[in-house]
C-alpha cells in the first residue's frame, strides 16, 4: 500500500513538473499561463515556490508525455490526471487552465486545482483532482506545508476560501495563511491547524457567500477548541483582490483594525438582519449564546457569556441559564 502511494505521488510530482515545464518554456504557456499569472501580480518568485504551470490546450499532452516516459496508466487514472474514454484511452483532465499543485505536510505533490482562462459561465472556474489514496481533500488544507513555520512563529493561522487567496497573502509577507479551498471547513482540517496553534482567524470572501460559510467555520472551530477571529472584507472584494488593491502595508492594517472576536462578529452580522425586531434580536442572543455553548472550556465559555451580555445589555445570568440548557442539550 506504501508503494502505491508512492507511485501515486511520483506521478503527481512529473506531472507538476510537466506543468511548469509547460508555463514557463513553450510559447503557448508563456503567452497564456505565464501572462495569466503575470496579469494577476504574482511574482515569479511566488510562482516558483508554489510550483504553479498550465495545462497545454490538448487533449493528450500531458498523458502522452507521462506514458511516453514509462508512468503506468492506472497511476494516471488514479490521479484523475486522466480520464479514460469509453474505448480504454486516456486524455488530460487539464487542459488550457493554469495550475496550482496541491502539497502534503510535507511537501509532496498530491492533487491539483486547475483554473480556467475563459470567462464562459459554462466552464467550471476550477477542476479539481478527485479523491484518491493520497488526496483526501477534507484532510488537506492548500498552503499548509509552506505556511507551517510561519504559524508557529506567529501563533496564528490566517484562514482564506481559495489559491489567489493563498499565494497574494504569502506574496504580502503575511506566510500563516492557508485555504479551505472551496470545501466547507472540516474538523479534520482543523485539528490539522491545531497541532500549530490554537488560534485561527478567518479571512472569508466579502460576500453572502464568505459570510455564511465564515459562521459555519467559526462553530467548528470553537467546538474543536480553538480561538476564532474574524476580518470581514469589503462586499464584493476577497483577500487576494484586496490585497492587489490596497498593498501589503494597507492590507495588514486593515486586518489589524478589523479583526473581530467571534461574538462581536457574530452579533453584528445577525443584528444587521434583525434590525430593530425584538423577538429576532432575542434569536440573534440565543444564536450567539449557541455558539459559546460549543465552545468545550467552561471558563472560557463563561468568560464570553460575560463579554456578550455587556455587549448585548443582557443580564449574565439570563444569558448563564440559556448556556447551561443548550449545554445540557448538547451533551
Ligand atoms: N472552487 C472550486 N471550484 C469552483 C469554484 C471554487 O474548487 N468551481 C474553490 C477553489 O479552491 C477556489 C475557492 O473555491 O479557490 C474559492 O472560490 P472563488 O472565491 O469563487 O474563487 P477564487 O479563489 O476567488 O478564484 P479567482 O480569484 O481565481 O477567481
Ligand atoms: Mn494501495
Ligand atoms: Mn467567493
Ligand atoms: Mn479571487
Ligand atoms: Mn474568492
Amino acid at each position: 500500500a506504501e508503494n502505491h502511494r508512492e507511485s501515486l505521488m511520483i506521478v503527481s510530482s512529473f506531472a507538476a513538473q510537466f506543468f511548469q515545464r509547460s508555463m514557463w518554456d513553450t510559447d503557448e504557456g508563456k503567452s497564456i499561463g505565464l501572462s495569466y499569472f503575470r496579469e494577476r501580480a504574482f511574482t515569479p518568485e511566488v510562482m516558483r515556490k508554489f510550483e504553479l504551470g498550465y495545462s497545454p490546450d490538448q487533449w493528450e499532452a500531458f498523458t502522452g508525455e507521462a506514458i511516453k516516459s514509462g508512468y503506468q496508466e492506472q497511476y494516471l487514472e488514479e490521479t484523475g490526471l486522466s480520464v479514460k474514454r469509453d474505448n480504454g484511452t486516456l486524455y488530460d483532465r487539464y487542459r488550457g487552465r493554469v495550475m496550482f499543485p496541491i502539497h502534503s505536510f510535507t511537501g509532496r505533490v498530491i492533487a491539483f486545482g486547475g483554473r480556467t482562462l475563459k470567462s464562459d459561465k459554462n466552464v467550471p472556474k476550477y477542476v479539481n483532482s478527485p479523491e484518491s489514496e493520497i488526496y483526501h481533500k477534507s484532510n488537506v488544507l492548500y498552503g499548509l506545508y509552506f505556511a507551517k513555520r510561519s504559524i508557529r512563529e506567529q501563533d496564528n493561522c490566517y484562514l482564506v476560501e481559495g489559491y489567489a487567496d493563498v499565494l497574494s497573502v504569502h506574496q504580502a509577507g503575511i506566510e500563516n495563511v492557508v485555504a479551505s479551498s472551496g470545501t466547507s471547513l472540516t474538523v479534520e482540517q482543523i485539528r490539522l491547524i491545531g497541532r500549530l496553534t490554537q488560534n485561527i482567524t478567518i479571512l472569508y470572501d466579502g460576500d453572502a457567500a464568505g459570510i455564511k460559510a465564515s459562521l459555519r467555520g467559526l462553530d467548528l472551530i470553537l467546538e474543536e477548541g480553538l480561538n476564532v477571529k474574524v476580518v470581514l472584507f469589503p462586499d464584493g472584494d476577497d483577500p487576494d483582490s484586496y490585497v492587489r488593491k490596497v498593498g501589503a502595508s494597507a492590507f495588514k492594517q486593515y486586518i489589524e483594525h478589523n479583526k473581530k472576536d467571534f461574538i462581536p462578529y457574530k452579533t453584528s452580522i445577525l443584528l444587521k438582519d434583525a434590525g430593530s425586531d425584538p423577538l429576532r434580536r432575542a434569536e440573534v442572543i440565543r444564536e450567539v449564546v449557541e455558539s459559546i455553548a460549543r465552545i468545550p472550556d467552561s471558563i472560557k465559555a463563561s468568560v464570553f457569556i460575560r463579554e456578550c451580555s455587556h455587549q448585548m445589555q443582557i443580564e449574565e445570568r439570563v444569558l448563564l441559564t440559556e448556556l447551561n440548557k443548550m449545554r445540557l442539550a448538547r451533551s
